[in-house]
Parts: C-alpha cells; structure tokens; sequence
C-alpha cells in the first residue's frame, strides 16, 4: 500500500516538476497530521485530553504541565518529533512505561491530541514578532531559504516546511535553529551515508527508520528502501544539511525580519487560545 501511494506520488511529483518547478511537493506527506490545526481541532483534542475516556490529565495534569507523567509542553516527542511519532505513542502508548495505549480512539481523535499537545505554549501566547514580515519574506527568497524549506505549497524539501513552524516553535527556539542549526536536529532530517554490502554509496535524508529497515531520501526527491542487512556500514555524515553560518551571514535586523516573517504565517494559531476549553 505505502510503495503504490510512494509510486503514485512519485509519478505525480515528475509530473508537477516539469512545468512549474515551485510545487515540487513534499514526500513527507503520509507522516503529517492530516487533521487542521484550527481551532476546532485543538478544541476538540484539548477536550479529549481532559476526558475520563483517556485520563491524559490524570497523569500529565490539567494543564499539561506533567505530574507523575511528563511535562508535555517541553517534551522533546511533542516539539521535535514527527507528527508520525507522536500519533504512535498517543495511539500505543510506551510499552514498559506508565504510558498506556488508547484502543478505543479513532485515528481522527488521536490526530485532534496530537494538533493540541503540539499547540501548547505557542499559538496565540505570543504577541507578534518585532520586525517587516515582507521584507523577512524578500529575504527568505534572496537568502535561499525556500530553496530547502517550503512554505505554504511552494519550495524545497530538505529541510522542514516551515508554513506552521511559529506554531510550534517559540521566537527563540526559531532563533536557535536559524544561527545554531546542528544543535538540534528533528527526526527525519538527519543526513546519512549508507554503504550498501554491493559498495554503493547512499546519501540523503534518514527517514522511517525501524529495526529492520530505513529509507533515505535523497536530494533528488527519490528515495532508497534498504534493509539493515543489507548496509556495510553508515559512514559519517554532517550534522544537518542547513547552512550553519547564518549568524556571521544576516545582520541582526535581517534575521529579526526573517522571524517576523515566519511568526506572521501561523495565522489560525492565533485565535485557538480563546477556544481552550478551560481546565479547572
Ligand atoms: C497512567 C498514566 C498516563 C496516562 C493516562 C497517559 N500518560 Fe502519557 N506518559 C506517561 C508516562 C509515565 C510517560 C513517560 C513514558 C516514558 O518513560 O517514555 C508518558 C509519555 C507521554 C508522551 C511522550 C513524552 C516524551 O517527551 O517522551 C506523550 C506525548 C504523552 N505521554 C501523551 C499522553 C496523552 C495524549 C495521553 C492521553 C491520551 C496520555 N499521555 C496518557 C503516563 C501517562
Ligand atoms: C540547504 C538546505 C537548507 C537551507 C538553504 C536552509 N535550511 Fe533551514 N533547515 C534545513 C534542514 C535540513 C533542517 C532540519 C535539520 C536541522 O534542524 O538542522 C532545517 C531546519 C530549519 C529550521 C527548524 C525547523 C524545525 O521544524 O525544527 C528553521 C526555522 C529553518 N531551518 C529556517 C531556515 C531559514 C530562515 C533559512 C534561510 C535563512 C534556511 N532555513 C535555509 C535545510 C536548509
């Protein structure tokens, strides 16, 4: 199912590629939460995580602060995870841990948790950034940003879609993964080397990696499906495909309206704190 859905959409990548080159789409697609982040959606996965049917707030506290269980507001699973992965330990829980699994959800009910954890502490807790958001975009095409990075259906895919990336990261996390970008690499974007038992030599992107088997996609969009015993070895890569001199590149007032320009794209996040439901 999942190779006809890669062919598919590989057959309509070549197809989009040739006359406009902008939609060159993500081949991250089947890992995204497919539900909105609106405020619907935060609502309702808010008003599950306080429900007797999950008894999430039991262990992580109403406000999700943490308890006996984990602070989700700081969880690495929640701010830097794939969406994929954090659907998988909302939906089968942490064997061998006091998280449980959640047989009884839907799918949709998961994604709704999924879209309020990742909500938490970003939207509409901020005020605006400082800065000219246009001129952060005329700079976010001059720099070459959108060369890697697609906002709103148009750009590159090495690196992360940055159309909700306000939403989940704050200012100063944003700020952090602009000038310091090997600090702190998300799952899925890690750059590898694979040498396959054959000889050939395999670089890209590590993506859904399980015991037995990975893929990596590489820089032309296709990808390499490799079980583990098939590689000799994985030599060593960089740590991040980003550039990692912006900070020496961009003067201040540049990167501050490229922030500003990025804060200004989560445009629904902004009004879900009003619809919260109220945990008290
Ligand atoms: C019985 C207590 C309990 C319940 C109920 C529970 N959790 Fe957990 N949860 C835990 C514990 C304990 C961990 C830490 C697991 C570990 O050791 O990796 C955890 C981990 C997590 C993590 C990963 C945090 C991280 O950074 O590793 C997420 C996300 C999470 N829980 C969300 C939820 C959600 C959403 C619900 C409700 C659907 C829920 N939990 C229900 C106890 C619970
Ligand atoms: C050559 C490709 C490339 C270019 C050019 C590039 N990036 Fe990145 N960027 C990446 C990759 C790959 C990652 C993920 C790995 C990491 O965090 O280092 C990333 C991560 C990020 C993140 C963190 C995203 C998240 O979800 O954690 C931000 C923000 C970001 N880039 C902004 C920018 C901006 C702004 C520019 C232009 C000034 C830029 N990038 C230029 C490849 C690129």
């Amino acid at each position: 199912m999942r190779t006809l859905y890669r062919q598919l959409s590989l057959v309509l990548l070549a197809l989009f590629l040739a006359p406009v080159q902008t939609r060159a789409q993500t081949p991250e697609k089947e890992n995204v939460n497919p539900v909105a982040r609106n405020a619907q959606s935060i609502q309702a996965g808010n008003a599950l995580y306080l429900s007797r049917q999950t008894l999430c707030s039991n262990c992580h506290g109403a406000d999700a602060r943490g308890g006996e269980a984990p602070d989700l507001y700081t969880s690495r699973t929640v701010l830097r995870g794939t969406d994929q992965r954090l659907f998988e330990i909302i939906k089968r829980g942490v064997p061998g841990s006091g998280m449980p699994p959640q047989p009884t959800l839907s799918d949709e009910q998961v994604w709704q948790l999924a879209a309020y954890l990742q909500s938490l502490g970003r939207p509409g807790r901020q005020a605006p950034v400082a800065g000219d958001p246009r001129r952060g975009a005329r700079f976010f095409d001059e720099t070459g940003c959108r060369r890697c990075h697609m906002i709103q259906g148009s750009g590159g895919f090495l690196g992360p879609d940055l159309s909700d990336v306000a939403a989940r990261l704050t200012t100063e996390e944003l700020r952090h993964a602009i000038v310091n970008p090997a600090a702190d690499v998300r799952d899925g974007f890690r750059p590898v080397t694979a040498v396959t038992l054959a000889g050939e030599r395999v670089t890209g992107l590590l993506k859904n990696e399980s015991i037995f088997s990975f893929e990596i996609l590489r820089a032309d969009g296709t990808y390499f499906t490799g079980s583990r015993s098939s590689v000799r070895e994985f030599a060593p890569a960089e740590a991040t495909l980003m550039p990692q001199d912006y900070q020496r590149r961009l003067p201040p007032s540049d990167l501050q309206d490229l922030l500003a320009f990025l804060d200004s794209q989560r445009s629904e996040g902004r009004a879900a704190d009003s619809w919260l439901v109220k945990a008290h």
